[in-house]
């Protein structure tokens, strides 16, 4: 796979900010694109996957959470309902109704990879069966399974994924930690890629973190095959990062982001805002994502229409201030082009 790759650097799925038009834009360069398909239906990631594959001949990637099915606790439900009462009036948003579901079948979205074959998949939140990652190698895809540890990289190759995406703590965005607790599972992108490389025999895509070309100059001289870039892609022109959260990441203060599970329920690092702060207190008791991300959903939208940043996930990365503007593909060429001079320059200062 990596050597189709003419660029390798890989646009990193990004829920609520990627969406065909950048996959597409992304793997035209010779780069590999990446749709975030968790939160589509069966239906429409049919229909985001044949979209793709009409505006490109090249390899892309579709990603999704592995989830087991929510059955929480309603008395947990409602003392969490309770908590965002007073953020749901500030908004104008009515008393809260229990959601239909709390997150898309992930049974479902599995058998549409199964049926599409996208060129390329890859998970994030837990791991999947040996007989799950041969079904999908047996249509023709290349598996990439996401690890924050050493021993998540194990699980991945034990079970046979092809690569593993080696997630740091720096990165924006979900942790896709699944074996340990957080708080044992933050590891840098520089130890992690290390580890993993020099204890599986593997390719390693570093993610985190990585948001200039010196940064996937420094990614391939530790051994990645490839880099995965979420943050440096929020202010493209094709991501569907809205006002706020863009104006957020334009105007980020020194080292912004925190890492937080209030707004989903699942750690995630994003650039601190007034409901981060407020719930620091109550985190521990959030329900499990994906029963608080269902519950928060109304409201993260009602800030957005209000173009408020205090309700919203303003996920990003800890390099946020490198973030940049412009067209995806441009973006993508000019992250290539600097990272092969620093290389050249590196090469030439300690070679010669
Ligand atoms: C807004 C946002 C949404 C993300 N959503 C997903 C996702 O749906 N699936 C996934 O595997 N990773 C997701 N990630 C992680 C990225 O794909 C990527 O690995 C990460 O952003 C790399 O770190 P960086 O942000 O420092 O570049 C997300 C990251 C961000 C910032």
């Amino acid at each position: 796979m990596f050597d189709r790759l003419e660029i390798p650097i890989i646009q990193g799925p990004m829920l609520g900010a990627t969406a065909a038009a950048i996959v597409i834009a992304v793997s035209n360069t010779g780069a590999l694109g990446s749709l975030a398909a968790s939160s589509l239906p069966a239906d429409r990631m049919r229909a985001a996957i044949a979209a793709i594959r009409a505006e490109t001949t090249r390899p892309f990637l579709v990603n999704i959470f592995v989830l087991e099915p929510a059955h929480p606790d309603p008395a947990e439900v409602r003392a969490a309902m309770q908590r965002l009462a007073p953020w749901r009036e500030r908004y104008g948003l009515p008393a809260q109704s229990i959601p239909n579901a709390w997150a898309e079948s992930f049974a479902d979205q599995f058998d549409v990879l199964i049926e599409t074959a996208p060129p390329v998949v890859s998970f994030t939140f837990g791991c999947l069966s040996a007989p799950q990652v041969a079904a999908l190698k047996g249509r023709g895809s290349y598996v990439i399974g996401t690890a924050t540890t050493l021993a998540e990289a194990r699980a991945w190759a034990a079970v046979g994924a092809d690569a593993i995406c080696a997630q740091g703590f720096e990165a924006g965005g979900h942790r896709g930690t699944f074996l340990a607790p957080v708080r044992q599972s933050l590891v840098g992108t520089i130890a992690l890629t290390r580890s993993i490389a020099a204890e599986l025999d593997l390719p390693v895509i570093s993610a985190g973190g990585i948001t200039d070309g010196a940064g996937v100059a420094a990614a391939l001289a530790l051994g990645a095959r490839a880099v995965q870039i979420g943050t440096g892609y929020l202010l493209a022109d094709e991501s569907l990062a809205n006002a706020p959260w863009r104006r957020a990441i334009e105007t980020a203060p020194d080292d912004a982001t925190q890492l937080t599970r209030a707004i989903s329920g699942r750690y995630a690092r994003g650039i601190e805002n007034e409901f981060m702060r407020e719930m620091r207190a109550v985190e521990d008791d959030i329900p499990a994502y994906p029963v608080q991300n269902a519950l928060t959903q109304e409201l993260r939208a009602a800030g957005a229409r209000a173009n408020s940043p205090d309700a919203l996930s303003l996920w990003a990365g800890q390099s946020v201030k490198l973030a940049r503007k412009g067209k995806a593909a441009d973006i993508t060429r000019d992250l290539w082009r600097e990272a092969r001079e620093v290389m050249k320059r590196n090469a030439e200062r300690w070679t010669a």
